[in-house]
């Protein structure tokens, strides 16, 4: 099938490319011309795993194209908009921007027949209104919602093999059998598979996505919030975790305690979904979500307060070392990241912060110019008073605590992942901080 993708990000480079690898003919646009001569190379404008490898196999086809003139979706019969909703500055709200200028940018060139199926994470009721812009067009185009659950880190697998599909059918019966057809088509080879299918209306397939990340972001805070517990109890919440995680209705995953959740995501989803709640006079219904938000950002003025409680309450001029600036280890996305907010925090005592990503130097340093980063763990941690681990890259996971010992100007380390185990760096003769953790 010939299809487009509107939006070359995180979300349609991936996409785009993943459905050209399953065989079909794929043009993807985006404004962005850095980012369209690194895909037109076969090379990710960003770290994923896997992507550069699916984007020569797909570029290998000749079924994979990148442009920034919309005209070229001319022809395709499915059209995904996959473009980003951030956050709008001082507010809790989606800005919608981006979307809207791509539905204006793409009305003028649909024909009957064409599906137009939206991607990104929108405020339920978007597609509604969208539909009755996609039917004002007079092109006899319909619109499909077909929400995206992709993990960055994982964004190949998830793309090719989805845990499940939704699409959200337009009301009349005609329009959503011709959405549904198109898009059986497209995900042909993941139902062959027996994915799960959620066939519904564009209110639940909206409300699918951020409800999900809702409820992730509130599994995330529970734990954080049980450590805070445990650090006034003594108790242990990684074993507590454990134990409540056999229990198979709450499962183990998504229950690890530390500085708490970031990217691109999570965090403005959950703010979305509170100021769209608000909106529809329901915000009491998602009111937990702003504890949930609250207690994610103070597992952050923890770990602060750690390194602080380590370095005798005078920051100042004490050399700190950073370990980790991406959300999470296995991207270089810096967005609301933990880790980075953590390294200005400590900037911003004054003390003289060494931070360190093996992949996400570069986008931390468009964000934040004025931090010192190094390229290397060896020239952050040489010196150290404090060593710190926020993102959980394996390199830094699996540090032998005493081949690192030799390297620091004192034995403290605060682990904000959980991720070491605390008996082994204190035989090491380190002093060890983790979060909810005696
Ligand atoms: C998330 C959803 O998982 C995905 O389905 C959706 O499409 C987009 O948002 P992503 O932002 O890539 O994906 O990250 P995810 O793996 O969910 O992690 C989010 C954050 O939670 C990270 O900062 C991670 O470090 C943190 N996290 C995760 C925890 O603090 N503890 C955990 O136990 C798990």
């Amino acid at each position: 099938m010939r299809i487009s993708v509107i939006g070359c990000g995180y979300l349609g480079a991936v996409h785009a490319a993943a459905l050209a690898t399953l065989g079909h003919d794929v043009v993807g646009v985006d404004v962005d011309p850095v980012k369209l001569a690194a895909l037109r190379r076969g090379e990710a404008p960003f770290f994923e795993p896997g992507l550069p490898e699916l984007l020569v196999e797909a570029g290998a086809t000749g079924r994979l194209t990148f442009t920034d003139d919309i005209s070229a979706v001319r022809g395709a019969r499915v059209h995904f908009i996959t473009v980003g909703t951030p956050q709008l500055k001082g507010s809790n709200a989606a800005d919608l921007r981006y979307v809207d200028a791509a539905f204006d940018q793409l009305l003028p060139q649909l024909s009957a027949g064409d599906v137009v199926v939206g991607k990104s994470t929108v405020p339920v009721g978007t597609a509604a209104r969208l539909a009755a812009k996609v039917a004002d067009g007079g092109s006899g185009a319909v619109l499909a919602w077909n929400p995206e659950f992709l993990r960055e880190g994982f964004a190949v697998k998830d793309s090719l093999t989805p845990d499940r599909l939704v699409f959200g059918l337009p009301p009349r019966p005609e329009a959503a059998s011709t959405a549904e057809t198109a898009l059986r088509e497209v995900y042909a080879a993941a139902l062959a598979d027996d994915t799960p299918l959620v066939l519904t209306d564009y209110a639940t397939a909206e409300l699918v996505k951020v409800s999900a990340n809702a409820f992730l972001a509130t599994k995330i805070s529970f734990i954080n919030a049980m450590a805070e517990i445990a650090e006034t109890t003594g108790a242990d919440v990684t074993q507590l975790a454990d134990a409540i995680g056999f229990d198979g209705r709450i499962g183990r995953r998504f229950l690890g305690a530390g500085v708490g959740f970031g990217g691109g995501c999570l965090p403005k989803d959950i703010r979305g979904f509170m100021a769209r709640a608000e909106e529809l006079g329901r915000g009491e219904s998602v009111a937990f979500l702003k504890e949930v938000d609250a207690i994610n950002l103070r597992r952050r003025a923890k770990v602060v307060d750690h390194v602080v409680d380590l370095l005798d309450h005078e920051p100042y001029g004490k050399t700190v070392a950073v370990l980790g600036l991406a959300f999470k280890p296995h991207s270089d996305d810096v967005r609301d990241s933990p880790a980075l907010d953590v390294a200005v925090r400590l900037t911003g005592l004054g003390a003289r912060v060494r931070a360190t990503d093996p992949e996400a130097i570069a986008n931390a340093r468009a964000l934040h110019p004025q931090l010192d980063y190094r390229a290397s763990f060896e020239e952050a941690v040489a010196g150290a008073d404090v060593m710190v681990l926020v993102t959980e890259w394996d390199q830094y996971r699996y540090l032998d605590p005493d081949a690192v010992a030799p390297l620091v100007a004192a034995r403290n380390v605060v682990d904000g992942r959980n991720s070491y185990d605390p008996a082994r760096w204190r035989a090491a003769g380190w002093t060890y901080r983790g979060l909810g953790r005696p």
